[in-house]
């Protein structure tokens, strides 16, 4: 079977690019688990989008503003000027956002948008939702338990996937016009992060391997409230959503500290509040909250249901209780670098969406709220221009052996790996650090180690020189020597 387009990730980019292609095409979404197991799914906050015309400009100057200088000015309007379009569409096939009772749209702030131009579903669950839709409509067939384990790429062609299925225990290739990564992040190369488990950026890894560029993959981003104390890999994100409707950030004592950094306090962009969080505990030792006394119960029930039920099986009473908080690894704005269609340099019938490609949309930091738009946006370039092309493609068979993926002694690896990321690759960075991790990373390269660690720790190596080679502070990467 030669399929019409592989879609690797079962996000808002993948299932939106899947929805861009007819209902009778033969289109084969690969899902590392189940089809949930994105960062989509847990988007809290919303979808960013200019709330008419006017606000275009304003959306795109906030955006480029972010950015820190390292936005690609058109692909910032692209999704700001297609994106109006793109939810306008949503909502006419049904998608359900939040509305006040006379049925207006309903928008939230965050920070670092210059007005109110959120919009977002279930109160705080607006991934789950926006995911629950596109899985309604979507047509095309799902292959669940099924890591991508390489690409299928000869003479700067791309045939297709390698796949290990852990039900089957065995690998498999699948053949296909096009190629479509939509698989996410790194966030599971550090120790806190809020991203879905399953995002461990192999694919990332395998386009290293394969000689694909990957570019900026030092601009990390830090969420700064997050809770840290729950249980599994995944941590309790606290969407920026509470900061733009009246939460506070207080240390032990009670003190508002933030407008010691910034005077926009709150408000700031999320690279400065992460940043401030992180100096102020290591200057005072003292413990930091979110505090939410300007709430009402049943509006904050209702507004952020998913923090509300999440944090009371933790034991905490929202919005009565302080949550202690912690900046965590949230976002990376890097990735494969790709042109302002999704189409990869140097390699035919092969494309990268969302998160895990770099238009340089998000430039150096990117803008609360803007990824799902991103994914929204720049999946269905992709298609378009998918069926535009003429395609490269002609039959040819690979061998399906796979090479041993996991090894005993992976498992501490990879927890040194993530702890090491933490330490020495987060917030606040320096060279000698950062030289460190090198050097440490370089010796598991050298053990006896399964491919999908070798790829985890390839992808940290070029996130590492980056950011050694980046030497000013920029966006969210900061440097101190
Ligand atoms: C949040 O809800 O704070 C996350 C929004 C985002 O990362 O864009």
């Amino acid at each position: 079977m030669i399929y019409d387009a592989i879609i690797i990730g079962s996000g808002v980019a993948g299932l939106n690019a899947a929805a861009n292609f007819p209902n009778d095409a033969n289109v084969l979404i690969i899902c590392k688990e189940n089809s949930w197991d994105c960062n989509t799914f847990y988007a809290q906050g919303g979808v960013a989008v200019a709330v008419d015309e006017a606000d275009i400009a304003s959306h795109i100057q906030d955006t480029l503003s972010a950015g820190a200088g390292l936005c690609d000015e058109e692909a910032v309007e692209i999704m700001c000027r297609d994106g109006r379009e793109e939810i306008a569409n949503l909502i006419k096939r049904g998608m359900e956002f939040d509305r006040d009772e006379k049925g207006n749209l309903l928008y939230t702030k965050e920070a670092a948008h210059s007005r109110n131009r959120i919009l977002h579903a279930g109160g705080d669950a607006t991934g789950r939702e926006l995911h629950h839709f596109l899985m309604r409509e979507n047509p095309h067939q799902l292959l669940y338990h099924s890591t991508v384990t390489d690409l299928l790429i000869e003479d700067g062609i791309c045939h297709g996937v390698r796949v290990y299925n852990e039900v089957e225990n065995r690998c498999k290739n699948f053949y296909a016009k096009s190629v479509i990564i939509a698989s996410g992040g790194i966030g599971s190369l550090y120790e806190y992060h809020t991203n879905s488990r399953t995002i461990a950026g192999e694919i990332q890894g395998i386009c290293i391997e394969k000689g694909i560029e990957l570019r900026d993959m030092e601009m990390t981003q830090f969420h700064p409230t997050v809770f840290i104390h729950n249980k599994g890999a995944r941590k309790q994100l606290l969407t920026e959503a509470l900061r733009g409707e009246g939460a506070y950030i207080i240390d032990e004592n009670g003190k508002r500290f933030l407008f010691d950094y910034d005077e926009r306090g709150e408000l700031s962009p999320r690279s400065v509040v992460s940043k401030a969080i992180f100096d102020y505990k290591s200057k005072t030792g003292l413990e930091v909250f979110l505090n939410f006394d300007n709430f009402e119960k049943d509006f904050f029930r209702e507004r952020f249901p998913t923090i509300y039920f999440n944090l009371k099986d933790m034991g905490f009473d929202l919005p009565r209780d302080d949550v202690p908080i912690s900046p965590a690894f949230h976002y990376c704005m890097g990735g494969i670098t790709t042109d302002l269609n999704g189409k990869i340099k140097g390699c035919e019938n092969l494309y990268a969406v969302g998160e895990v490609a770099s238009t340089r949309v998000h430039g150096a930091n990117r803008l609360a709220s803007n990824s799902l738009l991103e994914g929204l946006v720049f999946s269905k370039r992709a298609v378009e221009d998918i069926q535009k092309r003429d395609i490269y493609f002609k039959f040819k068979k690979f061998n399906d052996e796979c090479e041993v993926l996991f090894k005993e002694g992976d498992r501490e690896i990879k927890n040194e790996l993530r702890a090491i990321m933490w330490e020495s690759v987060s917030i606040v960075r320096s060279r000698k650090k950062l030289e460190e991790s090198l050097s440490r990373i370089d010796t598991f390269l050298e053990g006896d180690i399964g491919k999908m660690l070798r790829l985890r720790l390839r992808l940290s190596r070029n996130i590492i020189e980056s950011a050694i080679s980046r030497e000013e502070s920029l966006g969210a990467h900061t440097i101190t020597d």
